[in-house]
């Protein structure tokens, strides 16, 4: 891009100078691409809060029509001297152009190939920066520093710029990579070239090598870091759930980005020395890693998990309930491969006739228990158990998972064995998976016992009895809005329309077969497209269509409605119908119990709508 010209941003309203201008990077068609994005590009920014949108509008901005294209800004922290071309005003055009013609790519999601291959070499002039001294640069104002592989990069004048921007804020003073999984277009040569114009120095080896100041009276000391998007309901354990307009953004969740849900310290486990112990058959097992790669077929499935907990706020709201004040993300999507537990079991011995001589004796066992490795200060450890029919249904597909997504399960997520049941609330998918037990009985565990339960309005602490109630298994229909968020402001534009953006699941492998947007609070409805294809990971192979009663994954969805005329505060719905038929509940507080679970009424934002 060295030899471009200096050009005026005012120039750019002309496609054919805009080709001109950057005829190495993109094609005529792409342009069509880019004038698209800018329209995403101004909805983004009107949907933030007027301070947001000021933010996203850098005041030196000469270009505004551009979504801040043409540059802000840079802020002085430390180290810019090499960056001359992006800092130089006269690349600030160009360098737009380019940028922008990366986000049309990015709109058409052409390319997937993963650039792995290291940026730049390590300049010896660099300065090395603290994972510390990096979070400090978390704003516009404060400058916006993000990591990527080893190297920190102050891409301020980029956030300006970049379509999209108000989402790489969400990753300002932590790591990019988990940004750049959901948006995989930018993963190629040339937007590596582009990052690498902003480097500023190299992140400290020991915050590479993430080792931890380990402090003895801290049980959560050897817990691993978390990516700062992650909005923290707890620290200590951890539980965090992610934004939600990127959880809709991404058929797949990222890892890193995935929510987690942990109730004690996470556990470190040797690989090396790791067994799983398989009890309650014929043939007790005791199986190494290696035994359940090697012995086992691998099965993959694309599966959606749910605490029960999700959107609990929207019943504090109602009536103060116990637990973590989760939002509408503590869901996510994601591959598992592992084994699956009924060929475990199998080889362990358990087959018809092995049930059918325990019945006879008496011991007939109805479900499976599984203990986590993670314990409390007693050595008590987390445990979950589901019912046995569901471990060997052929359909059942429930996986003694070591891989999610694609590689070793994450610390977080229960390295390096969890089981997943696909259909059945968050709770039952243990994590750390230590033990598996056929059994008579349920588990013991208080968070089968006295947990993840569901009580009438109408039970209070006084009265409630936690025997009386079902443990929750399958989870019942669910929908979301992701975008526009809650408080947001649109700007009605000449279409006078928004976007409306969600996700639905339903637990048990029924299938959404539906999903209706209402923007009267519910007077009227629209039905929402279920996104299909590659935009619902078929074409990725990550979710071929879902076989009858085995819809283990989400189905995101999209409306673009006419925002009602003259209404100033809109109210968008969402509910989802399941292929039973199963329908949210209107509202609230007819469901509202004391823990707050299975909170799935319909889901309202609130937007204000500003006239243009
Ligand atoms: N397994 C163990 N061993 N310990 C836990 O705290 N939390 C459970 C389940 N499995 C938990 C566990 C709960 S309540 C949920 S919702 C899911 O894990 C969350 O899984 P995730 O953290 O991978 O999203």
């Amino acid at each position: 891009m060295n030899n471009i010209q200096r050009d005026d941003a005012s120039k750019y309203d002309s496609k054919s100078t805009l080709c001109l201008t950057l005829n190495l990077f993109i094609s005529r068609q792409d342009i069509d691409a880019m004038l698209l994005l800018l329209r995403r590009c101004r909805r983004l920014t009107a949907g933030l809060s007027p301070a947001q949108a000021q933010r996203a509008r850098p005041a030196a901005s000469p270009a505004p029509s551009w979504c801040g294209v043409g540059g802000g800004s840079r802020s002085s922290s430390g180290g810019g001297e090499d960056r001359q071309t992006a800092q130089d005003p006269r690349w600030r055009p160009a360098l737009a152009g380019l940028l922008v013609g990366t986000g049309a790519v990015l709109a058409y999601g052409l390319h997937h190939h993963k650039a792995e291959q290291p940026l730049a070499p390590m300049e010896p002039a660099l300065p090395v920066f603290s994972q510390a001294e990096v979070s400090k640069h978390g704003s516009l104002e404060a400058g916006v520093w993000v990591t990527f592989r080893g190297g920190v990069y102050d891409i301020t004048d980029f956030v300006a710029m970049h379509p999209g921007g108000d989402k790489i804020l969400l990753a300002a003073g932590g790591a990019l990579e988990p940004f750049w999984a959901l948006y995989a277009v930018h993963s190629q040569d040339h937007v590596l070239d582009i990052l690498s114009e902003y480097k500023v120095g190299e992140l400290d080896p020991e915050d590479q090598a993430r080792q931890r100041a380990v402090e003895p009276s801290d049980p959560y000391s050897g817990d691993p870091q978390r990516h700062p998007v992650l909005r923290v309901n707890s620290a200590k354990p951890f539980n965090g759930e992610p934004p939600p307009e990127l959880l809709g953004d991404s058929y797949i969740t990222p890892s890193a980005i995935f929510f987690k849900r942990n109730h004690l310290p996470v556990p470190r486990v040797d690989p090396a020395s790791y067994r799983l112990r398989v009890e309650g058959l014929p043939r007790p097992l005791s199986l190494s890693l290696a035994d359940l790669k090697s012995r086992f077929p691998k099965h993959t499935v694309t599966a959606t998990l749910q605490c029960a907990g999700n959107r609990r706020s929207e019943m504090n709201a109602v009536k103060q309930v116990k637990g973590l004040n989760w939002g509408i993300a503590a869901i996510s999507n994601a591959t598992w491969s592992g084994a699956l537990l009924r060929d475990v079991l199998r080889e362990g011995g358990w087959g018809p006739e092995a049930a059918a001589a325990a019945a006879a004796a008496g011991r007939g066992a109805r479900h499976v228990q599984f203990e986590g490795l993670d314990a409390d200060a007693s050595g008590t450890t987390y445990g979950a158990s589901i019912p046995l029919n569901k471990a060997l249904s052929e359909e059942g597909d429930v996986l003694l998972a070591y891989q999610m997504n694609g590689e070793d399960l994450p610390a977080d997520h229960g390295y390096p064995l969890r089981v997943v049941v696909p259909g059945t609330v968050g709770a039952r998918n243990v994590k750390w998976l230590g033990k598996v037990i056929v059994s008579r009985e349920e588990s013991s565990s208080h968070w089968q016992q006295n947990d993840y339960k569901g009580f009438s309005p109408g039970t209070d602490w006084d009265t409630v009895d936690f025997k009386s109630a079902p443990a929750i298994q399958e989870l019942p229909v669910q929908s979301a809005i992701t975008q526009p968020a809650d408080g947001a402001v649109l700007e009605r534009d000449a279409d006078g329309e928004v976007t409306v953006r969600g996700y639905a699941w339903s637990g048990g492998g029924r299938e959404v077969v539906r999903v209706d947007v209402s923007l009267d609070g519910g007077k009227t409805w629209q039905v929402a497209r279920l996104r299909e294809g590659e935009e619902q990971g078929e074409e990725q192979g990550e979710a071929p269509p879902p076989l009858p009663g085995r819809a283990w994954a989400w189905k995101l969805w999209e409306v673009v409605a006419p925002l009602p005329p003259g209404e100033q505060q809109v109210e968008i719905v969402c509910k989802a119908v399941d292929n039973s038929y199963n329908m949210q509940p209107d509202s609230v507080a007819p469901i509202w119990n004391l823990r707050g679970v299975l909170s799935n009424a319909w889901h309202r934002v609130r937007v204000t709508v500003r006239e243009d």
